[in-house]
């Protein structure tokens, strides 16, 4: 993957995955000992933050500084970016400086840009389509916790929203079966669910779409939600929380799924509205593994992707 950008997530495909999975594992297992291993060493990452963070901002600038890189963290608002400056000279000027650009920002159209023109790694950090490096990151502990990810079930309850899309996508790349429950109004994009159709084709896996929550849960390895009003989305509070009530993970589902069934969220979580309190602070709940395996997955992302000045 070395030199790629990573804006979909679809730029990794099964055996990208796995590699990773295993780099990320062995960045995890020797993250103390290790401590004078620095393959970043004396490289620089802009990290732009164009939506408000606290997971991917501290990951990604712990990461590289494990990894020996500098981050430099950019708020748009503070860039010529939020004054008008285009996402192409942006990436093309950030390009002289910095070996690799991650990025949080809302169209996944202005990403895509800033990967076209900048001559480095591009790394999405959230758009309002995708979230690949939170995907890794769930794979990842899924993965230690069952030690495979082909066969199983992820059943995903609510908003078929960005994070839904990318594990619909790594899901179907890695072989996992993955059931969404959600109202006809809330159901992932027709053109990602057609490219995870796709790669279910090839991986031998199953993408399921239901409104029928219980359904969804039954037998389910997994049980994964995310917040049903994203940033952006305050608007349509009352009308989200009225449509999404029945599709809230709660004892009743956790009874149907799997008893050793893993509880994800990637936080924020609101204890009450998606998920009650009782599953996601239960025994269950693995969601401090997913917050961590942020750092391990998307250094090893990093460690994958970033080429030396002398080698581009
Ligand atoms: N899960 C996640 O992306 O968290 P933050 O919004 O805090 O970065």
């Amino acid at each position: 993957m070395k030199g790629k950008d990573f804006v979909t997530g679809l730029e990794a495909g099964a055996r990208d995955i796995d590699d990773l999975l295993n780099l990320s594992l062995k960045l995890k297992k020797h993250q103390k000992s290790d401590a004078k291993a620095r393959p970043l060493n004396g490289m620089s990452v802009a990290v732009i933050f164009e939506k408000p963070s606290t997971r991917t901002r501290v990951s990604f600038e712990v990461g590289l500084f494990q990894l020996g890189a500098h981050s430099v963290v950019l708020s748009g608002r503070d860039m010529q970016l939020g004054r008008g400056e285009t996402i192409e000279d942006t990436g093309r000027v950030l390009a002289r400086y910095c070996d690799a650009i991650v990025i949080r920002t809302f169209e996944q159209a202005k990403l895509e840009a800033l990967a076209r023109a900048a001559t480095v790694p591009v790394i999405n950090a959230l758009s309002d389509l995708y979230h690949p490096c939170q995907a890794l990151a769930d794979m990842l502990t899924i993965r230690e916790r069952r030690g495979n990810l082909a066969g199983l079930k992820l059943a995903y309850f609510g908003d078929g929203n960005n994070v839904c899309h990318s594990l619909l996508l790594a899901s179907a790349t890695a072989g996992m079966n993955m059931t969404v429950a959600c109202p006809a109004d809330y159901q992932p994009a027709p053109a990602v669910l057609a490219i995870a159709n796709k790669l279910a084709i090839d991986s031998g896996s199953q993408i399921v779409i239901t409104d029928d929550a219980r359904a969804a849960a039954d037998k389910a390895d997994a049980l994964y939600t995310d917040v049903w009003v994203s940033m952006g989305q305050e608007d349509e509070k009352s009308a989200r929380l009225t449509a999404l009530a029945p599709y809230r993970i709660d004892e009743a589902i956790l009874g149907a799924a799997k008893s050793d069934a893993l509880v994800m969220h990637c936080l924020p979580a609101h204890r009450g509205q998606e998920i009650s309190a009782a599953v996601l602070d239960g025994p269950n709940s693995v969601i401090l593994d997913q917050a961590e395996n942020r750092l391990h997955a998307q250094k090893a992302l990093m460690v994958m992707l970033m080429k030396p000045r002398g080698e581009r």
